[in-house]
């Protein structure tokens, strides 16, 4: 049976000071297997559809700067349960207040510099992975 999956973004912040590995490795430890994965720079277009359900906040705008400032890492990540899963190995938004062991604990700048994207529901870990993958790019 196939595990449940979310998807994933290595922000530019956290590509551009060279936390990739780190990154992955945490998700590795932490029992997530990689489906899927690409570098990408987002364009403004991509950027925009992606974050639509955030075009009415104040953050918008320049979360869409920061999305197109620099290749990003796209990925599904297989693992039960594993939109809620990758959210706590996330932490919450504001790396301030992620508790240690987190990835934006460890590698989040800011409430907009937050070194990770993961799926906020089972619906949108499906939209999103066929955003940015095609079914034979998944494995
Ligand atoms: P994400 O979608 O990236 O996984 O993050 P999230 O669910 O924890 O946060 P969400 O509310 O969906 O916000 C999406 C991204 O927008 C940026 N943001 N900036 N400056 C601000 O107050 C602010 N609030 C949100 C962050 O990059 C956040 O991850
Ligand atoms: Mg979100």
């Amino acid at each position: 049976m196939f595990k449940d999956f979310t998807f994933s973004i290595i922000k530019p912040n956290a590509v551009r000071t060279g936390r990739i590995g780190p990154v992955l490795s945490m998700i590795n430890e932490a029992g997530f297997e990689i489906a899927a994965m690409k570098m990408v720079r987002l364009t403004r277009f991509q950027a925009e559809e992606f974050y639509a359900v955030h075009r009415e906040r104040s953050f918008y705008p320049g979360l869409i700067e920061f999305m197109t400032s620099g290749p990003v890492v796209v990925m599904v990540l297989k693992h039960d349960n594993a939109v809620e899963q990758y959210r706590k190995l996330m932490g919450p938004t504001d790396p301030t207040k992620a508790p240690k062991g987190t990835i934006r604990a460890e590698f989040g700048v800011n409430t907009q510099m937050n070194a990770v994207h993961g799926s906020d529901s089972v619906e949108n870990a499906h939209k999103e992975a066929n955003f940015f993958f095609s079914s034979f790019e998944v494995y």
